[in-house]
């Protein structure tokens, strides 16, 4: 076997490891069991999200992505509507320096704050995207019912707010073989 490709394949062996453990010291600074190393909305959900808002027909507006991961989602909105204040909250410090990076590299001037969401003032917010966890929906419900300003809408993706009654719901069927997976339900307060 040629020298130069145990080399290369030790150096690829090494970065996974060192990436597994980065992950994993995330996950225990998060507080997230490694099991929910997440999942991001997809660009087709994405789209759907970006007609919902297109409809709102909002000349300004402060968005908050609840749990907002590596950034994808929050950056995507900023670029299809420079007029909003997209804000991104996660938990993750690892999540947060990236998604500032994707931030800073793609030229999109999106505020990602290191947060717990339940210690967020949700009150200041014209638009909550959120894509968490059926256990964290429940705490949050009570959450957005406390502080949600009149007219806020709510954009919750896969999981809905447990007994609140949708006003939209779209399918983006990114897996076929599971309906429910990225369904999006549209709130009004
Ligand atoms: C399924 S991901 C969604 C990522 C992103 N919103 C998107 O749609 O691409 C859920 C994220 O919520 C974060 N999260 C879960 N509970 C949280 C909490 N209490 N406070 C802040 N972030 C939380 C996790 O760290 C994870 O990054």
């Amino acid at each position: 076997m040629p020298y130069y490709f145990i080399i290369l394949s030790s150096f690829l062996i090494i970065l996974l490891c060192f990436l597994y453990i980065i992950l994993i010291l995330d996950s225990i600074l998060a507080n997230v069991s490694i099991k929910y190393i997440d999942v991001s909305t997809s660009k087709k959900a994405t789209r759907v999200i970006k007609e919902i808002l297109d409809e709102l027909n909002l000349k300004e507006a402060a968005f908050f992505d609840l749990g907002s991961g590596r950034g994808a989602l929050a950056i995507r909105i900023k670029r299809f509507f420079p007029c909003f204040n997209v804000y991104g909250f996660d938990r993750s410090p690892f999540k947060i320096y990236l998604s500032r990076i994707r931030a800073f590299l793609s030229g999109q001037k999106v505020v990602f704050i290191r947060k717990n969401i339940f210690n967020i003032n949700l009150g200041k917010a014209d638009i909550i995207y959120v894509y968490i966890w059926p256990e964290t929906m429940k705490k949050l419900k009570e959450k957005l019912e406390k502080e949600l300003k009149p007219g806020a809408t709510i954009i919750a993706s896969t999981f809905p707010v447990p007994g609140w009654q949708p006003q939209i719901t779209k399918e983006t069927l990114s897996i076929k073989k599971d309906p429910g997976f990225e369904r999006i339900y549209v709130y009004r307060r």
